[in-house]
């Protein structure tokens, strides 16, 4: 069933505000077969936003690796997406168009989740990028609705456009992270489906992810149970000192990628120590937390351990 072209072991998922270059690496590194970027502005990209192109940039030791962008012009889409193929060559694993972001901003202006209300131009945008670029193009959708012979017409649709694979988040966007992910819509997607079928929502341990393959799911992403947590890949439980060391050569990388994403570090280091003795004494910390400096300092007082 698998056809993915791509190590289909636990994927990183795409995740705005947490898939730093460097935490993807660390995740590849840990065992990910795959990553993806943050979900990305087409139209940002075509007005030449430098922000939004450095979304696209990874290191060297995570290539190939997947683009995420989100869109609802089919030619916007299908030119940016052309475009990046031919900036990111042999760099570039898959292009991914999201069509599940709840987020008030993205779905007022017709984009994310709200495509999942508007099967024709969905599939006009599948079908447009498909046409313009030769790597794979996926979709990462929600469910359509609460009954998953919504979810599989949608699906239906994108795959006779062109999607080589669809990754199925088991809520729908009025739910946003509400209630349980809803499993069993991967095996009515499986069943009904020639192409293979990604499942993501509520991976927090490889258990999680092996109940979704034994659904019949091609591949599994892990998504807010990776956040401070890349040893899900490895399947190792850290020690303090290994988040120690791990947290540091985040933190001295992102700071040598670009030291104005430093600030990310905040988040990143509260979930690095959550539920770890020092979890408190982190969080506060680094509220105040600027220079690199100031990091490793934090860093240094968390390898002696302690309240
Ligand atoms: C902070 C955050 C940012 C996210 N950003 C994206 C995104 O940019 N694109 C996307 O398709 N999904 C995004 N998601 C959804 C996740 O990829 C995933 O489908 C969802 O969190 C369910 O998986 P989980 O229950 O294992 O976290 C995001 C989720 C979180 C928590």
């Amino acid at each position: 069933m698998s056809t993915l072209p791509f190590d289909t072991r636990l994927l990183l998922a795409p995740m705005a505000g947490v898939n730093d270059p460097v935490f993807r690496a660390l995740c590849r590194r840990m065992g990910a077969g795959l990553t993806y970027t943050e979900m990305i502005s087409s139209l940002a990209l075509a007005y030449g936003n430098r922000k939004t192109q450095d979304m696209l940039r990874a290191l060297p030791e995570d290539r190939p690796y997947a683009v995420q962008l989100f869109g609802s012009e089919p030619a916007v889409m299908a030119a940016q997406a052309r475009a990046l193929e031919a900036e990111l060559g042999a760099g570039l694993a898959l292009i991914d168009i999201n069509m599940g972001c709840p987020a008030r901003k993205v779905v007022s202006s017709g984009n994310g989740a709200a495509l999942l209300k508007r099967s024709e131009l969905a599939c006009e945008i599948v079908a447009a990028v498909h046409a313009a670029v030769r790597v794979p193009v996926t979709v990462k959708m929600r469910l359509v609705s609460h009954a998953d012979a919504d979810t599989l017409a949608f699906a239906s649709g994108l795959a006779e456009s062109g999607a080589a694979a669809l990754t199925i988040h088991g809520r729908t966007a009025e739910q946003y992270y509400r209630g349980a992910a809803h499993r069993s819509s991967v095996d009515t997607l499986v069943a009904g489906l020639s192409i293979p079928v990604i499942a993501s929502g509520d991976v927090f341990s490889r258990e999680d992810a092996r109940e979704y393959r034994e659904r019949g799911a091609s591949a599994v992403m892990v998504a807010r149970g990776a956040r401070g947590n890349p040893w899900i890949f490895s399947g190792e439980e850290p020690d303090l000192a290994e988040r120690v060391a791990v947290a540091r050569e985040h933190v001295e990388r992102l700071h040598a990628w670009e030291p104005r994403k430093l600030v990310w570090m905040r988040k990143h280091l509260a979930w690095y120590f959550k539920g770890s003795p020092v979890a408190l004494r982190v969080r506060k910390a680094v509220q105040t937390a600027v220079s690199l400096e100031d990091y490793l300092a934090l860093l240094e007082s968390c390898a002696v351990g302690g309240e």
